[in-house]
């Protein structure tokens, strides 16, 4: 394996694929990259969507294996290399187990799980193949501290993605693959708005303990440590972005 020395949060010279890059999180994360001198390929399940200067769009379903697999290989062609891979692409469901529908649990595995499974499937051997990469997934501290405002089948589907990158970190380790976890806790995107929508949020000052709910742009700064080589003596972990609410 290549020595890969730590160093400084810069990404330039290397290109970024991102799913669900047109929500609040997978968003920011396309800006900080790009910002950082990544050049990003941004893609999520709407036919169009503007993320800003010198950020390349693409629609990509991630449930479906073939049409993932299709736009990374218009990504390679266009870029010849994918150096990171952030899987952002997630829906919620907050049902109680007993109330919890086949429908439901179906959509958390596909978009959750198998969205992450389908990009990595194609892309984790690509990257052992060329000595180098950078995996990290949205996970949540729903698959640690059991949900905060979420259903069995979105931590379920939480808990894979954690056990999943767990894998990739160690299969992927001996060739220069790295992959870890992003843990949030809530955070102020449409899908925190969603969920809170019809009984309103708690107040962020009893429930968590630094007093705010998190930004996105907490969440894209962390994604930027996990994808440069400010972080080359780390794989496999979960990073809790939570305000203190989980504490390892
Ligand atoms: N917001 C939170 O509080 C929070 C906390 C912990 C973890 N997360 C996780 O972080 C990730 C990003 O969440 P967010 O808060 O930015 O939510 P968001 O709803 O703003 O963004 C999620 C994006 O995923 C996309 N998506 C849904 N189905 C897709 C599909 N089949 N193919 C491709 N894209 C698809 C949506 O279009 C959306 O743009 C999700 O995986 C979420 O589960 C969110």
């Amino acid at each position: 394996m290549p020595p890969h020395p730590s160093g400084p949060a810069r990404l330039d010279g290397q290109v970024a694929f991102i799913t669900g890059a047109a929500g609040g999180m997978g968003r920011a994360i396309a800006a900080v990259l790009r910002d950082a001198g990544a050049r990003v390929v941004a893609t999520d399940v709407h036919e169009h969507a503007d993320l800003g200067a010198d950020i390349g769009y693409h629609r990509c379903d991630v449930t479906s294996r073939e049409h993932t697999e299709q736009v990374i290989d218009g990504a390679l062609a266009q870029h010849g290399r994918i150096d990171i891979l952030v899987l952002c692409a997630g829906v919620i469901a907050r049902t109680p187990l007993a109330q919890s529908t086949d429908e439901e649990w179906e959509t958390m595995l596909s978009v959750n799980v198998l969205g992450v499974v389908n990009p990595a499937r194609k892309l984790f051997p690509l990257m052992c193949a060329q000595g180098f990469g950078k995996i990290l997934a949205a996970g949540s501290i729903a698959a640690k501290n059991g949900g905060v405002a979420s259903g069995p089948a979105y931590v379920a589907s939480k808990a894979a993605v954690h056990g999943m990158v767990r894998w990739m970190a160690k299969a992927g380790a001996p060739h220069g693959v790295y992959a870890n976890t992003l843990a949030p806790g809530p955070v102020e995107t449409a899908m925190w708005a969603r969920v809170t929508g019809a009984t309103g949020a708690p107040a962020a000052q009893a429930t968590v303990p630094l007093g705010r709910y998190g930004t996105a742009e907490d969440i894209a700064q962390a994604a930027l440590f996990l994808c440069s080589p400010a972080s080359n003596w780390i794989t496999g972990t979960s990073l809790d972005i939570s305000g203190g609410m989980w504490m390892d």
